[in-house]
């Protein structure tokens, strides 16, 4: 996984048929996604429950590009080693999700991951200052964690303040929540290279009419460029 700053757009399979993620992932990829977002839920940190490590480890051969496991889970620490035995690329963990996020970060790294961390909307950037030397991605949550097709939440002095704190250290900053079209330019021009997107991709096809997830790829990049 090299580094660069250009927008990458990441479809969420929260929003994809759950009975077939396998051929989702092969049919978003085939439609232009850079990136295939996979949200880890528990039941406990958020109040919803996805899949864990096990369902990961069947998805990633359907993924040609990279796997980016988000994590919305605690504990966060005795995980790690099945996720990245489950092939995960890039694996996120909430800085809320318990006292160590530092020691967490270590551990992730430790195990040959890109290490993330992820911020809910009422965690200020000032949260992970300390940990910039230690991840490869910010994830600014646009919506509380926990469930799909929400509103997005206006975080873009937040992520203007990620921007400025990160300088040049190859970090990414991802969004995560109620990204379409229309609040792309909002988080790009803040300075957002990844763009986590579930319903704003998903709607309209499926795997037998996946045309539409091409053109919903499309327009959100067409939107990065505005
Ligand atoms: C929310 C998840 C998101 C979600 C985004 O807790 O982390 O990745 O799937 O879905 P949309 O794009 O529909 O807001
Ligand atoms: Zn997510």
């Amino acid at each position: 996984m090299s580094f660069d700053r250009t927008v990458k757009i990441a479809p969420s399979i929260l929003a994809s048929d759950f009975a077939n993620f396998g051929a989702e992932c092969a049919a978003v990829e085939a439609q232009g996604a850079d990136w295939i977002h996979v949200d880890v839920m528990d039941g406990h940190f958020v109040p919803n429950i996805t899949f864990g490590a096990a369902t990961c480890a069947a998805i990633r051969p359907h993924i040609k590009g990279v796997m980016d496991v988000h994590l919305m889970i605690a504990p966060v620490d005795p995980y790690i080693d099945d996720f990245a035995k489950a092939g995960a690329d890039v694996l996120t963990a909430h800085v809320e999700a318990g006292p160590h996020i530092h020691r967490t970060l270590q551990a992730i790294r430790g195990a040959g991951m890109k290490a993330g961390v992820a911020l809910n909307p009422g965690t200020p950037a000032e949260a992970v200052s300390e940990l910039l030397d230690m991840v490869d991605l910010v994830c600014v949550m646009t919506v509380n964690p926990g469930f799909g097709g929400q509103k997005f939440i206006d975080m873009t002095s937040k992520i203007r303040a990620l921007r400025a704190m990160i300088g040049d250290r190859p970090v990414h900053i991802e969004i995560d929540g109620g990204v379409d079209p229309t609040t792309t330019p909002l988080v790009v021009d803040a300075g957002a290279d990844v763009l986590v997107a579930g319903s704003a991709v998903f709607r309209g096809g499926s795997v037998a009419n996946p045309a539409p997830y091409g053109d919903n790829i499309r327009a959100i990049r067409v939107a990065a460029q505005q």
